[in-house]
C-alpha cells in the first residue's frame, strides 16, 4: 500500500536519528523527573509485600472479560473502598487510565451528544468522544466563558476537564466549570489522575477535597500515577457502574486486571492515605524549584502543581532543552504533538519526594548554568490564557 509506506517513510524522515522523546539513558545518579511516581511508592516495602502475597496465592485464574465473571470479591472490596475514599457512591477499576477515560465517554455519550473538552484534557478522553462518534468541541484551556458560549452554540452534553493538567501542571476552574454545567444543563467528568494521593489532606483528589463529590457524576483517575500501577477508576453512581460494565467496550473487550495488582493497589490507598507528610514535601520541592525557575528567568507557563513545563516550541528547540538537561545529569520527558499544539513541545518535569534536597538545588543549578544556552526569553508563552487564575 504505497500510502501507508509513505505514511512511515514520513515518520522516519522526521524521527530517522531517534525520536525527540527519547534522549540519552539515565544512570544511577541521575536526577529522574519523568516519572509519575510522585510520592515515591515503587519501591515501597509495605505494597510490594501485599503484591508478592498475592501473586504466591493459588486458584486465581482470571484471564478473561469483566463481562464473564461475577465473583472478584477483592476487585468489589476495592472498587467500594476507592468509592468511600473520593466520597462516591461507587467505582468501577478499568485496565489502564486510558481504558477509563475511553470507555466512560464512549458509553455516556453518542453521535447526538455533544462533548467539549479542554483543549488539554487527556488524548484518551478525546478518544473516548471519537469511539462515541460523537461530536467533540475544543474548548480554550480553563476558559469558562469560552466553555459557556460552547455549550450555547451547539447545546447540552458532556463536559470532560482534567483536575490537574499533565502538560501544563495547572488546576482546574472546577467550581466555575461545575457552575456552568448547572446552569446549561451539562454532565460532567473530571480525570483526576494527577492529582489523587496528591491534592486533599488525604490525596483524595480535587473534587472530594472540595467537597464537590456529589456535585460531580463522573471522575476518572488513572492508577500508573500516585499508585503506580497498570489500572484505571471510574467513580459514578452504582446504577452507572453495573451499566458500565456490559455497556463499554473495554470492559466487554479486554481482560480484567491481575488479583495481584488488585492487592498492591488495595494496600497502596492505605499508604497514600496516611501520606500527608510526603505530600507537604512534594508541594515544597514544587515551590522551591518554580519559584527558582522564574526567578532565573523561565517561564513555567501557569504551573501551580508538581508538573512543571519548560516549553521551548520548536521541536529543535525542546530537543536543544532536552539534551543540555540530560548531558547535566537532569531527565524529564519530552512532549511534543500530538501531546501538545505543533510548534508547543515542551520538556516537563515531574517533582517527586524521593529526590533529595541536594537533587533539588542541583536542578536548580543546572537550570541556572544552562540559561544563556537554550534562551528561556525566546521560548513562546504558551499557556497564558486569559482567565488563568
Ligand atoms: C490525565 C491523564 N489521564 C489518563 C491517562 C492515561 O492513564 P494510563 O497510563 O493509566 O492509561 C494519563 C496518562 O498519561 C493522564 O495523564
Amino acid at each position: 500500500m504505497p500510502a501507508l509506506a509513505a505514511r512511515i517513510d514520513r515518520h522516519y524522515a522526521q524521527y530517522g536519528d531517534g525520536h525527540i522523546t527519547c534522549g540519552r539513558k539515565p544512570g544511577p545518579d541521575d536526577i529522574q523527573l519523568a516519572t509519575n511516581d510522585y510520592l515515591a511508592l515503587t519501591r515501597d516495602g509495605r505494597i510490594l509485600e501485599s503484591q508478592l502475597g498475592a501473586l504466591a496465592t493459588p486458584d486465581q485464574e482470571v484471564y478473561m472479560s469483566g463481562v464473564f465473571v461475577q465473583y472478584l470479591e477483592a476487585q468489589r472490596k476495592l472498587e467500594r473502598q476507592f468509592a468511600s475514599f473520593v466520597g462516591s457512591e461507587d467505582a468501577v477499576i478499568c485496565q489502564s487510565g486510558f481504558s477509563a477515560n475511553e470507555g466512560l465517554i464512549q458509553s455516556i455519550a453518542d453521535p447526538t451528544t455533544p462533548v467539549y473538552l479542554d483543549m488539554f484534557a487527556h488524548a484518551s478522553l478525546w478518544q473516548g468522544a471519537r469511539a462515541a462518534q460523537a461530536p467533540a468541541h475544543m474548548f480554550r484551556h480553563n476558559d469558562v466563558d469560552h466553555l459557556r458560549s460552547q455549550v450555547r452554540q451547539h447545546g447540552p452534553g458532556v463536559v470532560v476537564v482534567d483536575s490537574i493538567y499533565s502538560i501544563s501542571g495547572d488546576v482546574c476552574r472546577i467550581e466555575d466549570v461545575l457552575d456552568v454545567c448547572e446552569e446549561e444543563g451539562c454532565t460532567l467528568v473530571v480525570d483526576e489522575s494527577h492529582a489523587i494521593g496528591i491534592l486533599g489532606e488525604r490525596g483524595q483528589g480535587l473534587v472530594a477535597s472540595l467537597g464537590l463529590g456529589d456535585r460531580v457524576p463522573f471522575r476518572t483517575f488513572s492508577l500508573s500515577k500516585a499508585f503506580v500501577g497498570r489500572g484505571g477508576v471510574i467513580c459514578a453512581s452504582s446504577r452507572f457502574v453495573d451499566y458500565f460494565r456490559y455497556e463499554s467496550w473495554p470492559a466487554i473487550f479486554s481482560s480484567v486486571i491481575l488479583p495481584w495488582d488488585i492487592a498492591r493497589f488495595a494496600r497502596t490507598l492505605e499508604v497514600i492515605q496516611d501520606a500527608t507528610e510526603s505530600r507537604r514535601r512534594l508541594f515544597r520541592l514544587a515551590d522551591q524549584v518554580r519559584g527558582n525557575l522564574i526567578d532565573s528567568g523561565y517561564d513555567v507557563s501557569t504551573s501551580q502543581t508538581q508538573i512543571i513545563p519548560l516549553v521551548a516550541g520548536p521541536e529543535e528547540r525542546t530537543k536543544q532543552l532536552r539534551d543540555a538537561l540530560e548531558s547535566r545529569g537532569v531527565f524529564g520527558s519530552v512532549f511534543c504533538a500530538p501531546a501538545t499544539p505543533r510548534n508547543r513541545s515542551l520538556v516537563r518535569l515531574c517533582i517527586n519526594v524521593g529526590l533529595g534536597d541536594d537533587d533539588v538545588v542541583r536542578l536548580i543549578d543546572v537550570c541556572k548554568q544552562i540559561r544563556p544556552q537554550v534562551q528561556p526569553e525566546t521560548w513562546p508563552s504558551l499557556f497564558r490564557h486569559r482567565n488563568s487564575g
